[in-house]
């Protein structure tokens, strides 16, 4: 297939994990990109402008605060910037927060993704790029993958919110005609991801000593992908997705959650030559998270062989690096525990 031009690039919810991971991918690993990238970010809890301080001088690199709500704005920017592709991360992200407080999700997810959407019925020529989750897809039981024609069936308000949104895509193009992509990816790991996630916030407390709290028995099982592979697939996506498709994104790492605590507890160990026992006996054991689904695992064999994408990372490695990071940034972590990196002086985004 030929490769679609990417010239000027709007990004949703680029300093969040992945979004900036992705925009980092692009301003440092893609030599031909030569345009310019705007990213519309609310700076939300999850947002944070130190995950982008290695590029915010860079002048392709632009940043909006503002609200994916504010159809306006969207259509300014696309409008200012000749925008010709969106690639849409914005989204609230924990699903143990949509259970406490669903309506959040409801409204950023799904409304934010149609306003987004009534934007580009503006500008047509617009390519857009929706970043959606496996969770979709619901629950597998100890055998199967998730394929791209897996039924939807969500159990969270999380998984709902995204399922809608996805379904919005889907629905303009169809009626609209817009030139979109979905993506459905596994759980991401890495540098940079805030520490309510399971793998930072494991690293967090072992470093704290303080208790680790594993779900039920630990053995719901999730897939696993190291974040940077996630935006290098994004990327080819971008370049040579076909219009109207999804694609499934993994990293054919299974693990139950109990392992991964397990292998983070050696890998810590390892790097800060301490007896891992100790950490060992930390693994405390809580009450299941409601409607926790057993297990997740993609068939990820299309994108592989239509887009001819691999990931560079074993689980090992990937594992061994995000450990490695979050010993070496501890004041990245100490600024969002103190809530130092949402005052407004914390760090100046430019102006635009
Ligand atoms: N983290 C994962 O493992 C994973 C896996 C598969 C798919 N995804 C999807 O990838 C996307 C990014 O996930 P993440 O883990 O980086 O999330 P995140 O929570 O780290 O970041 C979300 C970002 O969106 C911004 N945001 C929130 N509401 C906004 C609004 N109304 N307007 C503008 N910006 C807003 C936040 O400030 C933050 O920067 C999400 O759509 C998520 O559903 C995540």
């Amino acid at each position: 297939m030929q490769k679609r031009a990417i010239r000027n690039i709007l990004v949703t919810g680029g300093s969040g994990f992945i979004g900036s991971a992705f925009i980092r991918y692009i301003l440092q690993k893609v030599p031909s990109f030569d345009g310019i990238c705007v990213n519309l970010d609310l700076l939300t809890y999850a947002g944070n402008a130190a995950n982008l301080e290695s590029i915010s001088q860079d002048r392709r690199y632009l940043f909006q605060q503002g609200d994916i709500c504010n159809q306006a704005l969207i259509e300014h920017l696309c409008f200012e910037h000749q925008i010709d592709t969106i690639i849409h991360f914005a989204a609230e992200s924990h699903v143990d927060r949509s259970i406490q407080a669903p309506q959040e999700f409801l409204q950023t997810n799904i409304m934010g993704t149609f306003h987004l959407l009534e934007a580009v019925r503006k500008f047509p020529h617009i390519h857009f790029h929706h970043v959606s989750t496996d969770e979709v897809y619901g629950c597998l039981g100890e055998t199967g993958y998730f394929t791209e024609e897996t039924a939807y069936h969500p159990n969270s308000p999380y998984s709902a919110s995204k399922a809608a949104s996805d379904h919005f895509v889907r629905a303009y193009a169809t009626t609209y005609k817009l030139s979109t992509c979905v993506s459905n990816c596994s759980n991401n790991y890495g540098p940079y991801q805030f520490p309510e996630k399971l793998i930072p916030l494991m690293i967090n407390h072992c470093v704290m000593r303080k208790p680790l709290p594993v779900y039920g028995e630990g053995k719901n099982v999730r897939d696993w992908l190291y974040v940077d592979d996630h935006a290098k697939a994004l990327w080819m996506l971008l370049e040579r997705g076909k219009r109207g498709e999804t694609y499934n994104i993994g990293g054919e790492a299974e693990r139950r959650n109990i392992e991964i605590v397990h292998e983070i507890i050696h890998a810590l160990a390892k790097l800060k030559q301490e007896d891992p026992q100790k950490l060992l006996s930390l693994i405390t054991y809580v009450t299941d998270r409601p409607g926790h689904d057993f297990r997740y695992a993609i068939d990820c064999s299309k994108i592989k062989r239509d887009i001819g994408w691999v990931p560079d990372h074993s689980f090992a490695e990937g594992l061994k690096a995000t450990v490695g990071w979050y010993l070496d940034n501890s004041k990245w972590l100490d600024d969002i525990k103190t809530g130092a990196y949402q005052l407004p002086s914390f760090s100046v985004p430019r102006p635009m």
